[in-house]
């Protein structure tokens, strides 16, 4: 009697045992992650949505719209400081958005990355960055933590300036740990200082343990060719008919491409080119050259990508046609039926 209940108790270990395992939830390597990422776009930073979401330019059917076209994943722009309160607290409107995109987004069959993009600002003043940045994880990080291994986390676009690598370097160590309490192996997508340069990567101090990380670079070269007449950019303001690409561009671009490869098979990390674009100031044959270069070549050097962007500028999706920038499509996603 004794030995048969011993079993059954044993059993009861067995079954509760195998039930915690089944009840855990999987995790995904960063590898994995990266691949289903493969092509993605950048969407609704600039959106009126995030102020007034009955005023929205992009609605449900443009996430279908996305997924339809060929695309795996959108890069979800988050411009999250200046809807904080005084003590860094997030509106729960502002959060009900979020939840439509993260939703509307993965219900659609799309992979998400959730963008933190106060770059600007992080980037002029250390101490209100860290404070907010601090704060907008705590929140987005537990309010998010129960999605899926579909939604990845991207701790902050482009650091530069004041984020030079050392401070840089000393935010994420304060950073990755916050967003591990809820969400021990979401795969986090962290880049470079310097705008997220690939020539800053041998900069970037991750945690050796971590491999939940995906490691992200933006590519905008030349720039006195994709930004040309940019306002933002003083010196490519007033330059122009800038056209592009010569043998040698798309040379340096493979060998650009053959840096940060190599960089990724030294740390074991995967890599997603977060951004790049070619703006309305150049013309369309080059545009197009330009980026499905970039598309291509990042493809055969195993990175994942998403353009810059869905609308607003660099324009991929014309909102007020309600159609795609057909050259542009075809650019990025050129084996469409
Ligand atoms: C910025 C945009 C800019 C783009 C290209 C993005 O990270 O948010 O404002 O147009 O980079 O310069």
């Amino acid at each position: 009697m004794r030995a048969i209940w011993k079993g059954a108790c044993a059993l009861a270990l067995a079954a509760l045992a195998a039930g915690i395992a089944i009840a855990a939830k999987p995790t995904t390597s960063a590898w994995d992650a990266q691949r289903r990422l493969d092509r993605g776009v950048n969407i609704i930073g600039y959106d009126p949505l995030w102020k007034d979401f009955k005023n929205g330019r992009f609605k449900t059917y443009h996430f279908y719209k996305i997924r339809q076209a060929g695309f795996s994943s959108v890069r979800i722009v988050l411009q999250s400081f200046e809807h904080m309160d005084a003590h860094n607290r997030l509106p729960q409107k502002w959060l009900d958005t979020l939840d439509w995109a993260v939703s509307g987004a993965t219900h659609a069959g799309l992979n998400v990355i959730v963008d933190e993009h106060d770059f600007n600002k992080c980037s002029d003043d250390a101490a209100a960055c860290h404070d907010k940045l601090v704060a907008f994880w705590k929140q987005v990080g537990h309010h998010l933590r129960k999605q899926g291994n579909n939604v990845l986390f991207e701790l902050l676009n482009e650091p530069h300036g004041v984020l030079d690598a050392e401070h840089w370097n000393g935010l994420l160590a304060e950073l990755i740990p916050i967003v591990r309490r809820d969400n021990p192996t979401r795969n986090l997508v962290i880049g470079p200082t310097q705008w997220n340069s690939l020539h800053q990567l041998d900069t970037l101090k991750l945690p050796e343990q971590d491999r939940h990380i995906v490691v992200t670079f933006h590519y905008y070269d030349p720039m006195r060719f994709t930004h040309q007449g940019a306002s933002w950019v003083p010196e490519y303001a007033h330059v122009s008919g800038v056209t592009c690409c010569t043998k040698d561009e798309r040379a340096k671009i493979d060998s650009d491409f053959d840096e940060v490869a190599a960089w990724s098979k030294a740390h074991d990390r995967p890599i997603l080119l977060g951004e790049f674009g070619a703006r309305e100031g150049g013309d369309m044959a080059s545009r197009v050259a330009w980026t499905s270069a970039v598309a291509r070549s990042a493809e055969r050097h195993g990175f994942a990508w998403a353009y810059w962007q869905f609308d607003g500028d660099f324009i991929l999706y014309d909102m007020k046609k309600q159609d795609w920038v057909h050259p542009i499509l075809k650019a990025l996603i050129p084996n469409r039926d």
